[in-house]
């Protein structure tokens, strides 16, 4: 019988992984499991609350309070924090530049981690974040390291902001892009790093379909290796 795998995939900003991440659970059936999404989902309800974000103690008491829910949508899937949908709030500038400090306290992130694993629980899954690999799922099968130059992660946050009608210049956007990886690194509770048996995937000079193509042949071979 075939197995069914927990797949983990990791990296900075901006390198494909909730792209990629979709697809491929959609081809091999299993759940798809937004991490990043829960964070901004925090954050959203910390400014909605006006807590200030570096009060480690009223941010974690939201987050416990939050009742995180994301349900299929098209193109993306839909977030609720309670009854209120999140979807769009959740990509937000103002979401964006402040949710790893959101992401540092420790606290918070052992509220999201409970509740990621209770959904990977659940049966196969293809997971996304930064500390998947090395906390969430440390037994995964599959361990992905996603990275690509910060000038491509740019370039492709550009491309999708164009066809949104949003333009913020290319320098601008890579300049955040970097800043959030390093804040990400440098945290003392499960920074992003590279777990040891991970595979690194660099997709830089790489489309979507070819990533897809590279992840489900490793799942496949994970498959056969259990057999
Ligand atoms: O999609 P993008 O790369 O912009 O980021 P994301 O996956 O939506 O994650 C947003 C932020 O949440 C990251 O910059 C991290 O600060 C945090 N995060 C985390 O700390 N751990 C995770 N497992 C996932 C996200
Ligand atoms: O989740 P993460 O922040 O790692 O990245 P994403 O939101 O999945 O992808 C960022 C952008 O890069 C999206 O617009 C993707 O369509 C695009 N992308 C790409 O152009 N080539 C790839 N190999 C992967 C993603």
């Amino acid at each position: 019988m075939t197995k069914v795998l927990q797949v983990a995939i990791d990296g900075p900003a901006s390198a494909g992984k909730s792209t990629v991440a979709k697809l491929v659970a959609k081809k091999f059936g299993y759940v798809y499991c937004d991490t990043g999404a829960m964070y901004r989902a925090i954050t959203v309800a910390a400014i909605q609350a006006k807590v200030d974000l570096n009060n480690g103690l009223a941010v974690t008491q939201i987050a416990k309070d939050t009742k995180i829910k994301f349900t299929p949508g098209n193109p993306v899937q839909r977030v609720f924090i309670g009854d209120q949908e999140v979807t769009e709030a959740i990509r937000q500038p103002e979401v964006t530049n402040n949710v790893s400090t959101v992401a540092a306290i420790a606290d918070v992130r052992q509220e999201l981690v409970k509740h990621q694993q209770s959904i990977a629980a659940q049966g196969g899954i293809v997971m996304d974040g930064r500390d998947i690999g090395t906390t969430v799922l440390p037994t995964a099968e599959v361990k992905i390291f996603m990275i690509a130059s910060a000038h491509e992660r740019a370039v492709r946050r550009y491309q999708e902001n164009i066809a949104k009608g949003i333009k913020t210049p290319l320098d601008k956007l890579q300049a955040e892009i970097e800043l959030r990886d390093k804040k990400d690194s440098t945290r003392a509770v499960s920074p992003l790093k590279q777990a040891s048996d991970a595979i690194l995937l660099d997709t830089t000079k790489l489309d979507i379909d070819e990533v897809v193509e590279a992840i489900s042949e490793i799942i496949i071979k994970k498959q056969d290796e259990l057999r």
